[in-house]
């Protein structure tokens, strides 16, 4: 299950994130920027619950959320997607993968985890610009299942058919939504035409 999140708005800042003379600075804005547009989409169907609220001239219904919200960045360019959806749900909690590919493999080995309780009781929403091969997404979701989380959807930026298959193998019960399924995976397991290494165009690494 998948989502790609189109809107000219998105397009557009596509094309800037994707230019490699956009520097860190923009990169991250832009990175703000695009994970609005898409997690604004992907909680669409958060449950709301029935309020009172009392306006300047009367008492009316309204609505608010009512659901336990746990966001999950992969480290580390994950953490670029933090910010936008903070801007949508400011009093989710925050839990932390920490996932780095092998250079040569492009397999993912885990270094850190640390996951509010509440992941079991609403819904997890694990961040991460690249799904590129899925592997690190899918072990992700591997760790936020075995301590307890039961609704679980991913939000990308860039992902390609390879990793959006992947995950569906391992994990159909998660939706993916992301700003751009791009054609393939190059040889290195890069998206291609992608964003180049996201993590280091996010922090200036490169
Ligand atoms: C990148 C990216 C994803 C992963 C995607 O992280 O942010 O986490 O690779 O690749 P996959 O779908 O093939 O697993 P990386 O391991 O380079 O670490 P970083 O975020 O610290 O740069
Ligand atoms: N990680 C990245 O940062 N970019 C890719 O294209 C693939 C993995």
């Amino acid at each position: 299950m998948h989502e790609e999140v189109s809107h000219p708005c998105i397009q557009h800042k596509l094309a800037l994130i994707r230019d490699k003379d956009t520097g860190h600075k923009e990169f991250r804005e832009l990175a703000t920027e695009i994970t609005m547009f898409v997690c604004y989409e992907a909680l669409r169907n958060l449950r709301l619950k029935d309020v009172e609220v009392e306006t300047p001239l009367t008492t009316t219904g309204a609505q608010m959320i009512d659901e336990q919200i746990v966001v999950v960045p992969i480290l580390r360019a994950g953490v670029g997607m933090l910010d936008g959806i903070l801007s949508l749900v400011p009093s989710a909690r925050v839990g932390f993968v920490g996932l780095e590919r092998d250079e040569d493999t492009a397999e993912a080995s885990t270094y850190y985890e640390k996951f509010p309780w509440q992941v079991s009781d609403g819904l997890t929403i694990i961040v991460d610009p690249m799904l590129a091969t899925g592997g690190s997404t899918v072990s992700a979701i591997d760790m936020l299942k075995k301590a307890g989380a039961k609704r679980i959807i991913v939000a990308c930026i860039v992902t390609c058919p390879d990793g959006l298959a992947a995950v569906h193998d391992a994990h159909p019960d998660v939706r993916v939504y992301a700003a751009s399924i791009d054609p393939e995976l190059n040889a290195q397991k890069y998206i291609v035409p992608g964003l180049g290494d996201a993590g280091d165009r996010l922090y200036g690494t490169v």
